[in-house]
């Protein structure tokens, strides 16, 4: 479960300051399914930043089973990222020379998992993203769904407690973005994830149990009964 408190991230800009989050208050339960949306520049990167301890706040407290990441050093800080904290971006992220198989294995090597158990698990992992047949394509040789269907399995082959996606169908065509959010959905539900994602896209929002809206650094939270 993740608890903040008063967290803000100030940002030096000349000789102003960007006060990009500015008194977050936000509890996410286990399991829990968050959708985040707001104007561009209103601080939802930022936020999703602090919650996968890619960076942290200028003051607060980001406590993740009561620990605070805001306090924690470096090397345990990479630590709870690289074994409880899966990432997913707009921009994929693979890197072009590794196969989809190599790619999802390079989230396993931090951990240690020796290359057999690797191999085998990032195998599994691209068979429940529907990439079964395609461990040996480059990036550049599949379509931009399959390529973000590779980034979730990297994401999620160390079966994360958290899945962190800051608009992870916005480099996509219609179809496949309801294709990536079946696949985020159906393993969010399988693998009892906590899952927060942040959209542009109103008809994904519309469907989240719960919706965040962020504004100039501060947010909103409501249930969204009618999903
Ligand atoms: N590394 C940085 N250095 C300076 N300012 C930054 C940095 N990162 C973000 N900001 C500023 O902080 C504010 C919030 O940015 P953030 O990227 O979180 O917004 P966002 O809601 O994700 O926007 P978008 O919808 O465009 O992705 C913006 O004013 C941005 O310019
Ligand atoms: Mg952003």
């Amino acid at each position: 479960m993740y608890e903040l408190r008063g967290v803000t991230r100030r940002y030096p800009r000349g000789k102003e300051t960007v006060q990009a989050l500015d008194g977050i208050d936000l509890t996410i339960a286990d399991g829990d399914r968050l959708v985040i949306q707001g104007p561009t520049g209103g601080g939802k990167s930022t936020l999703l930043q602090m919650l996968g301890g890619l960076d942290r706040p200028s003051s607060g407290e980001i406590l993740l089973d009561g620990t605070d990441l805001a306090e924690l050093p470096e090397a345990r800080l990479t630590r709870v990222r690289s074994e409880n904290i899966g990432f997913v971006f707009q921009s994929f992220n693979l890197i072009p020379t590794l196969t989809a198989q190599e790619n999802v294995e390079t989230a396993l090597v931090p951990l240690g998992v020796r290359a057999k158990e690797r191999r085998e698990k990032a195998a599994e992992a691209l068979a429940s993203v529907g990439l079964g047949e395609r461990l040996g394509h480059l990036p550049g040789e599949m379509s931009g769904g399959q390529q973000q269907r590779v980034a979730i399995a990297r994401a999620l082959v160390k079966e994360p407690k958290v899945l962190l996606a800051d608009e992870p169908t916005g480099n996509l065509d219609e179809s496949m973005r309801d294709e990536i959010m079946d696949v985020l959905i159906r393993r969010w539900k399988e693998l009892g994830l906590t899952f927060v994602m942040v959209t542009h896209d109103s008809a994904i929002a519309r469907k989240a149990p719960r919706l965040a809206t962020i504004r100039e650094g501060r947010i909103t939270v409501r249930e969204n009964t009618g999903a």
